[in-house]
């Protein structure tokens, strides 16, 4: 934490946000700006947007290369990294388990190198809820992080792979790391100059909002005869702008060297995908179109987090993160994205060069 105390005295801090140009990475490179912090946005661009990053530099690059790695490390006084570059759609990371590995696991060890060569003190990674075996588990229980770790997808090994490859860096070189497990990242910052724009879309909330909005097909509901109260699955829906004060926190906690803490963000409360319809329905003023469909393999009925933890060390808990207040503002942002879709059809360059 030295570096972080000392460069705090002189102005601001620099925390460099891999993949800040993405969903959670933007919001959170405007939490930390708010914070008095410098972001330095480091990311290829593959499925971020460049419109995104508008609270401090950029550099242009991928995290699997170590020489644009190294260059935006060398170029500003970096006291913390926020790691969220990486791929992330679990479908896609069964039929290209390469890929993922190669960017999330190989791509966090190139990181991980390149801060122990510059003693950079602090490393926060985006963790998620799909690291956790849904095994012996109630519809009801929330989940602990000492539960145990059973990935049921490509995607969720390597979160956890890149989970143990820091704490193995904590243990070796004296980083101090907090690795966050997001449960459901929703909603967009209430300014609606950012919010969720990824390509393709697979996250319940914005197909539902452009299937009310006459913008996408009918939802399909992935199985109603789940163990919980209406038959959907519940999840743990956070605001990105909650998630993006937990990582300020997590920036922030005092941590010996050599700490590493793995942290649940969530609000401890699971909504149905009926909860969700109902809601995105009257936030919309039209009905969410729906066709019922079969369970999708590998999905628990239920994801939801015990965020006490993160409470005790973080001092963060969820306050924006009611399922209202998140719809209404993730229909603000679909109503007028500042950037979107519609550029990366016009722009085909900007595709990841490993894009199926
Ligand atoms: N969205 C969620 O609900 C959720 C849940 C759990 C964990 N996460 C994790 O949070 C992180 C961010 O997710 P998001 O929803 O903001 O996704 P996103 O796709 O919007 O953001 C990822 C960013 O990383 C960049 N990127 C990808 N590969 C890169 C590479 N090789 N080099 C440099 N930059 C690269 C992309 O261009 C993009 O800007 C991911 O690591 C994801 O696994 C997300």
């Amino acid at each position: 934490m030295d570096r972080l105390v000392t460069f705090m005295d002189s102005g601001r801090p620099v925390v460099l946000v891999t993949g800040g140009a993405g969903y959670i990475g933007a919001h959170t490179a405007k939490a930390l700006a708010e914070a008095n912090f410098l972001p330095v946005v480091f990311d290829n661009l593959s499925s971020g947007f460049r419109e995104a990053v508008r609270w401090g530099p950029f550099c242009h690059g991928d995290i699997r290369d170590a020489d644009a790695v190294a260059a935006a490390l060398d170029a500003y006084p970096v006291a913390a990294v926020v790691h969220f570059a990486g791929l992330i759609e679990v479908g896609r990371s069964v039929t290209r388990p390469d890929l993922f590995w190669d960017v999330n696991v190989t791509g966090t060890g190139r990181l991980l190198s390149a801060l122990a060569a510059r003693r950079v003190p602090r490393l926060v990674f985006s963790s998620s809820a799909a690291v956790y075996g849904s095994a012996g588990r109630t519809a009801l229980e929330t989940i602990p992080e000492t539960a145990a770790k059973d990935p049921a997808s490509p995607y969720g090994d390597t979160k956890l792979a890149g989970e143990r490859l820091i704490q193995a860096h904590c243990r070796a070189y004296g980083l101090s790391a907090v690795v966050l497990r997001y449960f459901n990242a929703a909603g967009a910052d209430p300014s609606g100059l950012i919010g969720e724009a990824h390509e393709p879309e697979t996250h319940l909330l914005p197909l539902a909002i452009a299937a009310a909005m006459g913008d996408g097909p009918a939802l399909t509901i992935f199985g109603d005869d789940f163990d919980t109260p209406d038959g959907t699955c519940l999840r743990d829906y956070i605001h990105v702008t909650d998630l993006a004060a937990a990582h300020v926190a997590a920036v922030r906690a005092a941590l010996a060297p050599g700490a590493f803490e793995a942290i649940n963000v969530g609000t401890g409360f699971g909504c149905s995908v009926r909860d969700v319809i109902r809601t995105v329905g009257a936030a919309v003023g039209s009905p969410v179109p729906t066709v019922q469909g079969p369970r999708r393999t590998g999905d628990p009925a239920s994801l939801v987090a015990n965020p006490a933890r993160a409470q005790t060390l973080l001092g963060w808990r969820a306050t924006c993160s009611a399922l209202d207040r998140i719809v209404t503002d993730a229909v603000r942002w679909e109503s007028q994205p500042a950037y979107g879709a519609g550029r990366r059809q016009r722009q085909p360059e900007l595709r990841s060069q490993f894009a199926a």
